[in-house]
């Protein structure tokens, strides 16, 4: 069977239900020049763009809409809170929670991991230990060093593998009784590398230790399935999933919230409030004090609304072919060097070119029209690790095309030529 996609007046042919041609269309934004070249974007690590239908939804509910939620006996407000209650269903769905009580809303990654860190600090001592990895972004690594500051924890690191992996076995001689969190990042932004984290969750476990999942990475690229993880808590950015900036989630397991203290207060995430005591909201508004990003959270349920259309693994395989294309040419180029070379990765790819600042790559590529990301990535102990001053990423989203694969290649051969 094929399915037919009609694009700029020209028909295209499919015979699988993924084009990538009918996805862009929902992209306006991939439609224009840069530097009189066709843009090609390839900084979907940093930021994924956002589909007409993610836009026309924030701007429906700002046109018909808008009213405060959960407070109103009012029409307006009664839709809002209904579309915004409607996100929580969705997003339940997606990372297959138990419940919507399990759902909490952030501002990104970032917050998930610092609220996190807030309430569960009331749990820990001096001398307790937490685990990360050596590749974490800098949000995985501040917010637990505040606490070595603070509190006196000890924070203790996964290292990495001569293959630039998480060493496992160094893991496990980590783990003790003494170990109460393990919070590590689900794909590396920096490297693309997938870590094993379900095994890393089943050992942490083993010592009673609570795992935090970084997945600001990998909701965009994997399907995530958090009662299959085991994961107790898992957070992630509603930007890096074609929603709007401002927005993301903090899952966490009923029982385990239930169990925490509130982070912020104020409205919203209270029962009574007098002078003398105040008592605290239910699951999931006892985390979500004041009023809430309403568009920034109805945007990323149609977000998520649109890519739920597809079939997920025909996009994921979309993507793993555009990183397999775009390793296998840049090993054949004598200059670079990739970073985890011939690992599974998934979204992103970084390289280095011998003896070239990898700022003076990016600008020279965004000057064919071409967006890639340069520098530490956020993860200065890792680059520091790599005994590098930083690196080129280039990373796909399920709009990226191989024409677009191959033409950063040859733009790439072009600036090699002309710097030789
Ligand atoms: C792995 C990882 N963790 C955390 C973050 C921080 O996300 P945000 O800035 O959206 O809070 C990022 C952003 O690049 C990331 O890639």
């Amino acid at each position: 069977m094929f399915f037919v996609t009609e694009l700029k007046g020209e028909i295209i042919l499919s015979n699988s239900s993924f084009c990538v041609y009918q996805i862009r269309q929902h992209f306006p934004i991939l439609d224009q020049m840069i530097n009189e070249h066709p843009l090609i974007y390839l900084d979907n690590a940093a930021t994924t763009q956002k589909p007409q239908a993610m836009v026309d939804a924030i701007a429906a509910y700002y046109l018909r809409d808008n009213a405060n939620v959960h407070r109103g006996s009012h029409h307006l407000s009664l839709r809002a809170t209904a579309a915004f209650e409607g996100v929580r269903e969705t997003v339940k769905t997606f990372i297959n929670a138990k419940n919507t009580k399990e759902i909490i809303w952030t501002k990104g990654t970032t917050e998930g991991i610092n609220l996190l860190a807030n309430v569960l600090s009331k749990g820990l001592k001096a001398g307790d230990e937490v685990i990360i990895s050596a590749l974490e972004h800098h949000a995985n690594i501040v917010p637990w060093q505040m606490l070595v500051e603070s509190l006196g924890i000890v924070l203790k690191i996964i290292p990495l593998t001569l293959q630039q992996d998480l060493d496992l076995k160094s893991y496990q001689k980590l783990l003790s009784a003494k170990t109460k969190i393990v919070s590590v990042t689900h794909i590396s932004n920096a490297l693309g590398v997938i870590n094993p984290i379900k095994e890393i969750i089943k050992l942490a476990h083993q010592v009673g230790a609570q795992v935090i999942i970084d997945g600001a990475q990998a909701v965009g690229h994997l399907i995530v399935d958090v009662k299959d993880l085991d994961c107790d808590y898992y957070v992630f950015s509603g930007h890096k999933l074609f929603s709007p900036t401002g927005v993301g989630v903090l899952y966490g397991k009923q029982h385990l919230l239930e169990a925490l203290p509130p982070w912020q207060g104020g409205g919203e995430m209270i029962k009574t409030v007098s002078f003398e005591k105040s008592t605290f909201n239910q699951l999931p508004f006892k985390f979500e004090a004041g009023t809430p990003n309403i568009a920034g959270i109805i945007g990323m349920g149609a977000a998520i609304d649109f890519i739920r259309v597809f079939n997920r693994q025909d996009l994921i395989d979309h993507e793993q072919s555009l990183l397999t294309f775009t390793e296998k040419a840049l090993l054949e180029l004598p200059a670079i060097t990739v970073f985890y070379e011939g690992g599974v990765k998934s979204g992103a790819l970084s390289f280095a070119v011998k003896g070239e600042h990898p700022s003076d790559i990016a600008m020279l590529l965004d000057a064919q029209g071409i967006a890639v990301r340069s520098g530490m990535h956020c993860a200065m102990p890792l680059m520091a690790e790599l005994n590098c001053k930083g690196t080129v990423r280039v990373s796909f989203s399920i709009y990226n095309t191989h024409e677009e694969a191959e033409r950063f290649i040859e733009a790439l051969k072009k600036i090699l030529e002309m710097l030789e």
